[in-house]
């Protein structure tokens, strides 16, 4: 169901890309790590996502810490003859709390296209989990000036036409070139991209999607975050190689909370 879109106090997010990283031993030292270092900052949702094999691991190490947990993949079914996949029903049962779904990696490494994605989005929205969409142009793209209109045809292809709520569905800016090179996007960049997908996703998707909160990746960590958490726009960071250590994690989330926007 919509909610009415209005007025309301907007959440901040720090969501952790495990990708393939973090054995067992590394899950539960990085818990108790965080676990014995206290409560993590108010105000800011704290989410990981680690391997999906992962995730009942994580979910047991963080039932009382607050954190939720949510998968980095999923398929667009939730059951049936498909060898392999991740089902969002089976996520939504695990208790998974949200899913990335067209991460660059999955984009061009697994060549996952724009249909595949929307189809991937709707099922994880129909089984109830946040959908994290990532967005976001190559170094190529934006030296051809073309990162409005990658943008663009991201969101028309990928997500027009999705009904949610906009607690339901979350972007994030990731420019491609700043994933894991140490280069992140600097804060007029990011202010930019930001208003630019805001203004076209409420044009796709309609006037609730206003609402969506907007998070940046892209080598985000503690030595940046303030910047990038400066941004009116930025409602919170996806972070891969920041994440896999709980200072970091932590700091990450201390200092989006910090921001009192
Ligand atoms: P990074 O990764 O923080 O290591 O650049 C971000 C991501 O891939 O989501």
């Amino acid at each position: 169901m919509k909610k009415e879109a209005g007025k309301k106090k907007r959440t901040r997010y720090i969501v952790g890309n495990w990708k393939m990283n973090q054995g067992l031993e590394e899950i539960d030292d990085f818990f108790e790590a965080l676990e014995s270092a206290g409560p993590l900052a108010e105000g800011v949702k704290a989410w990981i996502a680690p391997q999906s094999l992962h995730l009942e691991r994580c979910l047991a190490k963080t039932r009382d810490l607050g954190l939720s947990i949510g998968a980095q993949n999923c398929f667009g079914e939730g059951e049936g003859a498909y060898t392999g996949e991740i089902s969002p029903k089976a996520l939504q049962e695990l208790g998974a709390h949200f899913c990335l779904v067209g991460h660059s990696e999955r984009r061009t490494l697994f060549g996952e296209d724009d249909a595949l994605l929307k189809a991937k989005a709707k099922g994880a929205l129909s089984f109830g989990l946040v959908v994290i969409f990532c967005l976001g142009e190559t170094l190529e793209e934006r030296e051809a000036g073309k990162t409005f209109s990658v943008l663009e045809e991201q969101i028309a292809l990928g997500l027009e036409g999705l009904d949610s709520d906009p607690d339901q569905l979350i972007l994030a800016y990731e420019p491609v070139w700043a994933i894991g090179s140490g280069l992140s996007a600097t804060s007029e960049e990011i202010g930019k991209a930001h208003a630019f997908i805001r203004e076209t996703v409420s044009k796709k998707l309609g006037a609730w999607a206003l609402e969506c909160p907007i998070l940046y990746g892209g080598s985000v960590k503690p030595a940046n975050a303030k910047d990038i958490f400066s941004v009116e726009s930025v409602d919170g960071a996806l972070v891969g190689g920041a994440s896999l250590g709980p200072s970091d994690f932590r700091s990450l989330v201390s200092i989006c909370a910090g921001e009192g926007r």
